[in-house]
């Protein structure tokens, strides 16, 4: 019996609420709207292996010109596209197993309740009032654009096209000082510094009201007072991070998760989440949320992608080759979070013979090869003076650091420092050739304690395999119902498990 069960922490250490952007139901998902939701889904099984009360949430955005035309062009109506497209995300999300525990549709009666409570409490608060919109939108942004930018946004491709109508603003021009002072008061709020700079480099430019409702569209939520009005994409998208932890039906939940929210978002769309969004829930005399973590693109061949240049790739098509966990791996490993990175099919395999085929499929083999063969197929316990103990200590307080800062390819590097180092010591003792005894026992039962703490601290990125590692361990139940830091400390394999050699985890592919 493993020791799995008899260390759970016996104390909530805390809460983490983590959201992904909703992603439009105009476009297939592709990698990069996977990038945010695998990230935010490791980060979510890293905090629950800590024993903390997690809540993952993500969804879709539903309402808006965009896809109402999608909808058009197909010939259904929005309501139908929406529930076409959104299949297709809960899918791809299944498939990479997405372990997310609430799924937000912006179409649903709950958040429709949510945006109207947000928008009055706004309204009460003097701040949104009713204009004239004259000007240019881009259709495929979503986004009203100065006339200067008309002719850059076309010569992009863009749909831009001019409008007058009545239009509710919401007046944040008044929200300057309120939002630079708060963000005084939480400097890390932001990550990395440079986007905080950026986005406090734009508050203090000035900011303008910006248009929430349209006349002229009927796809999005109705205003409360003035239903020829909806609003859709921005007000509405972002009341869903509140909407979900019960703003408008339960107040002990909303309470109990907000303002802990921490939003994982790309870099295109801080502006909406790092200025409107503060100052729409100060407006409502709410606090904004705890953080933003903000990453960069993901490029191929130095490009973003998009549907104009054909070069939008789909995840399935990458499983099929690397299986799930290949692909989980591949992205948190590869990009640093925060930066732009580009994505090649190559630099994949190279990483994924290199780190998964090699050094951690090799080691399971090896070990299981010599317990089968020199230890009657029962793995021995380690020894507690080992040297690889200081190096699993070390991994460990990287990768948690890492983790808690958002940086899951440094938190896999610390990771993956006790995969080679194992290897290693196993090179180093050459097992394979001594004979059966105390000795053999020793450098066995420490490679197999190296493994058992790879498994779990790979556990959130690769769960499938971080399961399978600590199976043919020989421990028993799941890993992810480890606890850490416990379940770190070297000491942990019991010995006298059965260890079986399976088949490879990681059959190597061919680029
Ligand atoms: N619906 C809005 C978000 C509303 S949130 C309240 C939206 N949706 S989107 O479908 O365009 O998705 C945007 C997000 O997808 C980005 O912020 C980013 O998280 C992810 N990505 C889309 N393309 C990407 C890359 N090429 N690279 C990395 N992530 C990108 O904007």
């Amino acid at each position: 019996m493993g020791p799995q069960g008899c260390r759970v922490a016996s104390f909530a250490v805390g809460r983490f609420y983590v959201t992904t952007p909703i992603y439009y139901v105009n476009d297939a998902p592709h990698i990069g709207h996977a990038y945010t939701t695998v990230t935010a889904d490791a980060l979510a099984r890293w905090h629950r292996m800590l024993g903390e009360d997690v809540w993952f949430l993500t969804g879709t955005d539903e309402h808006g010109l965009k896809v109402a035309q999608a909808a058009d062009a197909n010939g259904v109506t929005p309501r139908e596209w929406a529930d076409t497209v959104v299949q297709r995300y809960r899918d791809v999300w299944d498939l990479l197993d997405i372990a997310y525990d609430d799924f937000i549709r912006t179409t649903e009666p709950r958040h429709y309740a949510a945006v109207a409570k947000l928008l009055e409490a706004c309204r009460a608060a003097g701040d949104i009032e009713l204009g004239t919109y004259r000007g240019w939108y881009s259709v495929s942004d979503e986004e009203y654009i100065t006339a200067d930018e008309v002719e850059e946004y076309r010569s992009r491709g863009r749909n831009v096209i001019e409008m007058e109508e009545p239009n509710y603003f919401f007046r944040l021009s008044r929200f300057g000082d309120r939002l630079l002072e708060w963000y005084e008061r939480h400097p890390e709020a932001i990550t990395p510094e440079t986007r905080r700079n950026e986005v406090l480099g734009f508050i203090r430019q000035g900011l303008q009201d910006f248009s929430i409702s349209r006349t002229s569209l009927t796809w999005g939520v109705p205003l409360p007072w003035d239903p020829d009005h909806v609003t859709y994409v921005w007000f509405d998208a972002l009341t869903n991070y509140i909407t979900a932890v019960g703003y408008a039906d339960d107040d002990d939940r909303f309470r109990t998760w907000w303002p802990a929210a921490r939003h994982l978002i790309g870099k295109d769309i801080i502006r909406f989440h790092c200025v409107y969004w503060p100052a729409m829930l100060l407006s409502a005399g709410l606090e904004p949320p705890a953080d933003w973590h903000v990453h960069g693109w993901l490029l191929v061949g130095g490009e973003k992608m998009s549907k104009t240049r054909l070069n939008q790739i789909a995840p399935a098509d990458l499983v099929a080759d690397f299986g799930v966990d290949g692909y989980r791996y591949h992205f948190l490993r590869d990009p640093s979070f925060g930066p732009d990175s580009d994505f090649s099919y190559e630099g994949m395999v190279v990483r994924y013979n290199t780190d998964l085929a090699n050094n951690l499929g090799n080691l399971l083999a090896r070990v299981a090869t010599v317990v089968g063969k020199s230890c009657g197929g029962i793995g021995p316990a380690p020894s507690p003076d080992a040297p690889l103990a200081a190096v699993v200590t070390e991994a460990y307080a990287t990768a948690a650091e890492a983790w808690a800062a958002v940086q899951p390819s440094v938190a896999l590097e610390a990771t993956w420092r006790i995969v080679r180092e194992t290897n290693a010591h196993l090179e180093a003792h050459e097992p394979w050739k001594m004979a059966p005894g105390p000795e053999l026992d020793r450098v066995m039962g420490d490679a197999l304690e190296a493994l058992r703490v790879v498994a779990v601290l790979a556990a959130p990125a690769i769960p499938r395999s971080a399961q399978a590692v600590w199976e043919r361990i020989g421990m028993s139940g799941a890993v992810a119902a480890q606890r850490l830091p416990d379940a770190a400390v070297w000491g942990g394999y019991p010995g006298g498990c059965t260890v079986t050699k399976g088949e490879s985890l990681f059959p190597r592919v061919r680029a």
